[in-house]
């Protein structure tokens, strides 16, 4: 905000803008390092300079909305994952205007739960006659197979036996992209806005967030640098949720941690440290269970809307099935 355009701020006469600019004034936070007798020495006088500097500060500060405008507003949806545990604790799924990440060890269902979302999003929207909208699937460990979305998309269709979907309508309205460096990565989600807008895009699925920056700040002195890069990502993931009111969806690895407040005994925790999470709304933690190999939990580690909660899946053709009655 502090960088925009003196020009582009509402009720700012534009002869004083031009004034203004002759000495290097362009910018918000170039009236803002400066007092009231500085602006007057720029050829504005006293009422000139105050309507200057409270436009100003104005334009910059950050809007605020009252609680019960926003209850009225109703502006949040939540993408159901179709896991009636999971959905009643987020109060119906994936909320619009947030990041979930989903983070666990290989093999967990990581990829398996963002393709079942990616279908479900496109079948909940089709099944509105929303025909013109889209999930945009930034793969980054060449994870994505088409073929797996349809098989996921084609029990979920069965499931509903109403339903007139066809499993290619489906298909043809998820966008992957395929990014190999951390800066494509970047490049991707700089350019991202056009096609959120062109293509109606209702949900975004980042998998995975970590694999690059571990691979490419793997070592203990770039860690500053992978989290200033993480930071870039997040603040333009949480643009794109709040500025487009969607839900967007990011998986992460995991890393071990041998703790001493908690246990003698080391721990899986989710990778890329403190900073990354404090970006995330809602982390969705997962592992395999203890018992059986072919049965995982989900732990809802973080969360603004419910306490920490803990259920059970299975993997199956039809993607992420949650396992009722386990005796845990
Ligand atoms: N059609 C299927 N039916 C049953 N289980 C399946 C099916 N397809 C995949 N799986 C299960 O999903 C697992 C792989 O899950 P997935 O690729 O989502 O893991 P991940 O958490 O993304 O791992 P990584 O961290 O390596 O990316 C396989 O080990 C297998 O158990
Ligand atoms: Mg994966």
């Amino acid at each position: 905000m502090a960088n925009k355009r003196l020009n582009r701020v509402r009720g700012l006469p534009q002869e004083n803008c031009a004034e203004l600019a002759k000495h290097d004034v362009l910018l918000c936070k170039d009236v803002l390092t400066k007092n009231i007798l500085e602006l007057m020495s720029f050829g504005l006088d006293y009422n000139e300079s105050k309507i200057v500097f409270d436009s100003v500060s104005k334009s910059v500060a950050p809007n605020s909305s009252k609680v019960s405008d926003l209850l009225e507003k109703k502006q949040q949806w939540f993408l159901s994952t179709q896991l009636a545990k999971l959905d009643q604790c987020l109060h119906g799924g994936l909320t619009s205007g947030t990041i979930t990440e989903l983070t666990g060890p290989p093999g967990c269902g990581k990829t398996q739960f963002c393709m079942m979302l990616a279908s479900l999003a496109i079948m909940s929207l089709l099944s509105t006659d929303d025909l013109d909208s889209c999930v945009i699937y930034i793969d980054t460990e060449n994870a994505f197979t088409a073929k797996r979305l349809l098989e996921i998309s084609s029990c979920h269709i069965g499931e509903n036996q109403t339903s007139h979907l066809d499993v290619k309508e489906i298909a043809s309205n998820v966008v992957v992209f395929y990014e190999s460096t951390f800066q494509e990565m970047l490049t991707r989600l700089e350019s991202l806005e056009t096609i959120i807008i062109e293509r109606n895009v209702k949900l975004i699925i980042v998998d995975s967030i970590a694999s690059l920056a571990r691979k490419e700040f793997g070592g203990h002195n770039l860690v500053t640098e992978r989290n200033n890069m993480l930071m870039k990502e997040a603040t333009l993931l949480k643009y794109f949720a709040e500025r487009f009111n969607i839900p967007v969806l990011v998986t992460n690895q995991v890393t071990t941690s041998t703790s001493s407040e908690l246990s003698k005994d080391s721990c899986l925790i989710a990778a890329l440290g403190n900073t990354w999470a404090h970006a995330v709304n809602t982390r969705l933690m997962i592992r395999h269970s203890n018992e059986d190999h072919s049965i995982r939990e989900l732990l809802v580690a973080k969360s603004p809307l419910c306490p920490l909660s803990k259920f059970h899946y299975k993997i199956d053709a039809s993607g992420i099935v949650q396992v009722d009655d386990l005796t845990i």
